[in-house]
């Protein structure tokens, strides 16, 4: 039978990957028995000897097993992805703030892209008073297409599959069609995700978003990933509206590996879809 496990911060345990599941020809998730304490928006950092360790979300979670969704990007995505059952990888986690849950809300979900994978938990989790918006470039990044019970409303760019356009042009339509949320949660390019925050602005509603940067540590100590006065891997990567009106560097700035900071508004890669 599996125990409980509480993965210490500084050194990472090695895990055996249990499963491959390739997704689509750019995403494919591991599965490790392994049984994590975690919240769903909580994080973990994956390395893989030989090559480097970054953050990673956990987007499949039970009590003696969990998954990671891995897209790939660069180097270390392709390295990643390339495993298969029985390689070996280190994992130090999970880190950082999850969702707020309540219960009895009524609840939007907005997903772009990959940014699926750390909604993917607290959709299972919530199930029931959603209204679940997934976009994506186009049909091949739409992330899980079958996975859930929760009824979605796709869009992609090029209209390839569902509406043609923007998750925000969805949720503004749900919001004046009349229908009562008290929270939104979302994750997706800085871009999308500050374009949720202005309507939520707007319409009076709480949103929690999971925001991006670079990290290296993952608790709170290289700086790396500072994103105003805070640092996104300890006291987020949840952030709420409170926090989020007063941090001037969301959707503007943010640190490069090199420590350099870049603007937002010219950098488009930072975080593509
Ligand atoms: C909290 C958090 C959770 C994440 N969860 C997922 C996930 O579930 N699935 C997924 O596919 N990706 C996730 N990412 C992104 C993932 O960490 C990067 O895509 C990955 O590090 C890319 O590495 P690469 O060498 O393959 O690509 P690169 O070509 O080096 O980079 C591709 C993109 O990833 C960014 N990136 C690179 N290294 C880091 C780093 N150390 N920290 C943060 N961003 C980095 C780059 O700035 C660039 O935007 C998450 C990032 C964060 C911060
Ligand atoms: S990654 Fe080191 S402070 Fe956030």
């Amino acid at each position: 039978m599996s125990t409980r496990h509480t993965i210490i911060d500084q050194k990472p345990v090695m895990l055996k990957v249990e499963k491959k599941q390739v997704e689509s020809d750019s995403f494919a998730t591991l599965f490790f028995n392994y049984s994590l304490p975690f919240k769903p928006g909580q994080f973990v950092m994956l390395w893989v000897p030989g090559i480097d360790e970054k953050p990673y979300t956990i987007s499949f979670h039970s009590k003696t097993k969990f998954g990671i969704t891995i897209e790939a990007k660069g180097i270390f995505s392709q390295k990643a992805i390339e495993l298969d059952r029985g390689d070996l990888i280190g994992i130090r986690g999970p880190f950082g703030k999850g969702f707020d849950i309540n219960d009895n809300n009524k609840i939007v979900i907005v997903a772009g892209g990959c940014g699926m994978a750390p909604l993917a938990t607290l959709v299972e989790k919530v199930n029931q008073n959603i209204t679940f918006i997934h976009g994506a470039r186009s049909k091949e990044y739409i992330l899980y297409p079958d996975r859930f019970d929760t009824e979605r409303l796709f869009c992609t760019d090029n209209g390839s599959f569902g509406h043609k356009g923007l998750v925000t042009d969805i949720l503004e339509e749900q919001i004046l069609f009349g229908r009562h949320f008290d929270m939104v949660y979302a994750c997706g390019p800085e871009i999308m995700m500050y374009n949720v925050f202005k309507i939520c602005e707007k319409h009076n509603i709480p949103c929690q978003i999971s925001l991006e940067r670079y990290m290296r540590c993952g608790f709170g100590v290289c700086g790396a990933c500072v994103c105003g006065r805070q640092v996104a891997c300890k006291d987020g990567p949840v952030f709420g509206s409170k926090a989020l009106r007063n941090m001037k560097d969301f959707n503007t700035k943010a640190l490069l590996k090199s420590g350099k900071d870049v603007d937002l508004s010219t950098y488009f890669s930072w975080r593509s879809q």
